[in-house]
């Protein structure tokens, strides 16, 4: 799943991979877990996420190609907001081939940058389950509390306005080339992520399906 900060994509990825039955890999929530962990992944990552600036390619890389290795992967899998560089897609095309899994497709979300700053200055997490709120759209029940675990809901260290700045600026420079990789691999879908995130999800699935010419739980893998 491919498309700027704040697009939606962790909201919608959670809800496909929960609907098709596969895993849901999200390469940020992955480095989020290491900082809070205080694993020496997590002191590397933090440093470039604190700043808004990508990991480096070959952190990333092997992180996701472990992660691929696991058992809940077999059904099919989901890649949130990786690959994020032409380098990261070719190792992933790599990594896919030896392991003999095609690509289903790429869904590119889609929307204005007033619209990703509202969402993304807006956005909320908890600090113990990742749940994700919005100040507007999806504030939690109780102020400050997680609706799911009661953990504290807060803003996320990246999503203060320099970090965000910066953020749209490395996609601009480094992840938007990836539309036209894609492109060119027929594999792309670009979906209007503007709307609620009800009507994009039907975008999304409709897509998804279309591509894999299944029902759900067959998509992927
Ligand atoms: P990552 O966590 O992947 O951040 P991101 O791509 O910037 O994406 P976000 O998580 O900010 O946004 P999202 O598109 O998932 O939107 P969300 O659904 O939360 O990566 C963080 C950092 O990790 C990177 O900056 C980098 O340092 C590092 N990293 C990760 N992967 C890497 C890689 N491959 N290579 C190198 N470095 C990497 O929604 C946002 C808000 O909007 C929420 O509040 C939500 O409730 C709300 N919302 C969502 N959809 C809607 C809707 N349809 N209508 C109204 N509100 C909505």
């Amino acid at each position: 799943m491919l498309g700027p900060p704040g697009v939606g994509k962790g909201t919608q990825a959670e809800r496909i991979a929960s609907e098709f039955g596969i895993a849901h890999i999200s390469t940020g929530d992955m480095f989020r877990e290491a900082v809070a962990a205080g694993t020496e992944l997590g002191k590397t990552a933090r440093e470039y996420m604190a700043a808004g600036a990508l990991v480096p390619d070959e952190i990333v890389v092997g992180m996701v190609e472990e992660r691929l290795g696991r058992d809940d992967t077999r059904k099919g899998f989901l890649l949130d907001g990786f690959p994020r560089t032409i380098a990261q897609a070719e190792a992933l095309e790599r990594l896919l081939q030896t392991l003999g899994r095609p690509v289903t497709a790429v869904v590119d979300l889609r929307a204005d940058e007033e619209l990703l700053i509202t969402r993304l200055s807006g956005r909320r997490v908890c600090a113990s389950c990742g749940a994700t709120y919005h100040v507007q759209n999806k504030p939690p029940k109780q102020d400050g509390v997680c609706d799911v675990c009661g953990g504290e809901v807060r803003q996320r260290e990246d999503d203060r306005p320099e970090a965000i700045r910066e953020r749209l600026r490395e996609y601009a420079a480094k992840t938007a080339a990836l539309t036209e990789h894609y492109s060119r691999l027929e594999l792309l879908e670009s979906i209007d992520a503007s709307g609620t995130p009800e009507e994009v999800f039907g975008l999304v699935s409709e897509a998804l399906i279309r591509r894999a010419g299944v029902g759900t739980h067959q998509v992927a893998g």
